[in-house]
């Protein structure tokens, strides 16, 4: 379960219809991108075996697992690894950087290396050029890819968009992480009860107060009391980032991890330029530290004049991560829809990939 909280944010909920925007949520179809939202309902015992099986071969009969994607095709298993333990080595290869191909190679030199290939369109160069140079040191490649692929292991469903599509990219490499994912599917299925309504929705009520504040603010911090979510940043970040930011409009969204960034960017959001608001994740049972850390940080930033949402968490265990990613892509959409724009395109991306092959094929 989680709760809103507005107290410090300068906006309620109140006021904003959402009738249209759920309802379009809510008409569920290949054509209008959103089958994710009924994920949690239709993933199979089928599914969730086959998983379980291929991550038992992989933690046998080899030493290390490569997961290599980017974007929506890697952030969500990133962000959970970086916060849980992982009892078998996995390495996240994303981008064209040779450097990190190298370092993986070189520490994995004459170990048995499994590649989990992740990519809905099944032709994104970072994605694919990093298989093209590691693939003569790799015993099998795992393919999780779009439905029109013939040659895959695992689906990503049509209706089911790169960003929307933690629950189809991370079961497999964090069940080979040895995450509970049963009991991170338990918490998708209980957000996507708590989240149903049109009505008493908190992923909404979230939505709702950043519709508000963009009215006054260009960017939104988002900051947590934990370095392990750094990664839950990222992923924050390639969220919204990518689904509002069309039309000239959406909130810019620029993760924080607290308290290492209130030695840096704490000063900018005491006495900077106010383009902002913040929201900060709580997590209860922090050390006594964090926890005054976290009290003050909300004091001094409300008396700084800044808008505070806090978004409270009970667990941040695999069943809380399951129901904290289910909550923000159906706070994202409605967000993005409560902007008038589609949450569910990347046109903007498109771009960069074509003009970038353009450039390779001249
Ligand atoms: O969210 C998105 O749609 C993008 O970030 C994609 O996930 C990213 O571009 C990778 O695309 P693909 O899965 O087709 O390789």
């Amino acid at each position: 379960m989680i709760r809103v909280d507005l107290k410090h944010a300068q906006v309620d909920a109140e006021g904003i219809d959402v009738s249209a925007a759920h309802k379009r949520l809510r008409d569920i179809s290949v054509e209008n991108n959103n089958v994710w939202v009924e994920l949690p309902n239709t993933m199979t015992d089928v599914y969730f075996d086959k998983v379980t099986k291929t991550a038992k071969e992989i933690r046998e009969k080899f030493d290390v697992l490569f997961v290599c994607g980017v974007g929506g095709s890697f952030a969500a298993p990133f962000a959970v690894q970086q916060f849980l333990d992982s009892q078998f080595p996995i390495e996240y290869l994303f981008s064209f950087d040779p450097m990190p191909i190298e370092k993986a190679l070189k520490k994995w030199k004459g170990k048995r290396i499994c590649v989990n290939l992740i990519s809905k369109s099944g032709t994104t160069l970072e994605t694919y050029s990093t298989l093209e140079t590691i693939k003569p040191f790799v015993g099998r490649v795992i393919h999780t890819k779009g439905e029109k692929w013939p040659d895959k292991d695992f689906t990503i469903h049509d209706g089911v968009g790169g960003r929307y599509s933690a629950r189809e990219v991370m079961y497999l490499p964090l069940a080979v992480a040895g995450v509970d994912i049963k009991a991170m599917h338990e918490g998708a299925q209980v957000a996507y009860k708590d989240l149903k309504s049109q009505y008493d929705n908190e992923a909404y009520k979230y939505a709702i107060a950043r519709y508000k504040l963009h009215k006054k603010k260009t960017v939104e911090l988002f900051a947590s009391f934990y370095d392990g979510l750094g990664g839950f940043g990222m992923w924050w970040q390639q969220l919204f980032g990518e689904s509002e930011g069309k039309e000239g409009k959406g909130l810019m969204p620029v993760p924080l991890t607290y308290s290492r960034d209130l030695h840096s960017m704490g000063q900018y959001v005491q006495q900077g330029n106010q383009i902002f608001f913040e929201t900060i994740l709580n997590i209860p049972n922090k050390s006594k530290l964090n926890t005054a850390a976290f009290m003050g940080t909300v004091k001094a930033h409300a008396n700084a004049g800044v808008p505070v949402i806090i978004i409270n968490i009970e667990r941040l265990d695999a069943y809380g991560f399951g129901y904290l990613f289910y909550f923000f892509e159906i706070a994202c959409a409605m967000s993005a829809l409560l902007l008038g724009v589609n949450p569910f395109d990347q046109p903007g991306v498109e771009f960069y990939k074509k003009e970038m092959r353009a450039v390779l094929d001249a």
